[in-house]
């Protein structure tokens, strides 16, 4: 069985970089077996938060929202992508995950932090890591830190250079740790239906 991942990437800047590694990690993802998707906030854009999917009657949440929780519920496992502004996390990307909490439950998730010079928006990073814990995921302890990203990967998310391949040599643990916890979750979950 393939394992479902959603890679989400939240920059809504015109002349954006974090693309290239959300694109490398649904490529990275894929050639190793798994059903890996991108959802780029700019492109489901989500107005800013009023109300959060449950506080809509069944049925009544925008399309794009349902169609959004549908995805999030049938998914094994979650790969945030996220750039740093101010060393702290993407609003367009914080915006899209607030609109759900119920729907995130039960699975891991993986940071991949990105910047454009050498600290790879690991401040960043490590916000997020208890914005994810918050909302219910369990954040594997393997991440990727991307920086500078455009000496890193080019514009269609291919590595390059000496930075490029060390991001392949760390994508390999990083995918071996979410894989493990994403079957074991997944086990868990059809032997024991989670508490809550
Ligand atoms: C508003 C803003 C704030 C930024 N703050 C930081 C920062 O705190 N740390 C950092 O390493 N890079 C910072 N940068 C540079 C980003 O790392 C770089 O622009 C990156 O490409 C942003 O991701 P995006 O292109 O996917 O939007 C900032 C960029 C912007 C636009």
């Amino acid at each position: 069985m393939s394992d479902k991942v959603l890679v989400f990437y939240g920059s809504y800047r015109s002349d954006r970089m974090g693309v290239r590694l959300a694109d490398y990690v649904v490529s990275g993802l894929a050639a190793r077996g798994a059903d890996a998707e991108m959802v780029d906030a700019k492109v489901v854009d989500l107005p800013m938060l009023d109300r959060m999917y449950k506080e809509y009657p069944k049925g009544a949440a925008p399309a794009p929202m349902e169609a959004l929780a549908e995805k999030i519920r049938n998914a094994d496992a979650f790969v945030f992508v996220t750039g740093e502004y101010n060393w702290g996390p993407q609003p367009g990307l914080k915006n899209l995950t607030d609109h759900f909490l119920e729907e995130w439950f039960w699975r891991p998730a993986a940071i991949a932090s990105y910047s454009a010079g050498r600290f790879s928006g690991v401040r960043s990073g490590t916000v997020w890591h208890s914005i994810l814990s918050e909302m219910g995921m369990v954040v594997i302890s393997s991440s990727l830190a991307v920086g500078p990203i455009a000496q890193t990967l080019d514009a269609s998310g291919s590595p390059i250079g000496s930075a490029g391949a060390a991001l392949d040599r760390s994508f390999i643990r990083f995918a071996d740790d979410l894989a493990w916890w994403t079957e074991a979750a997944r086990e868990q979950r059809a032997r024991k239906p989670p508490p809550y």
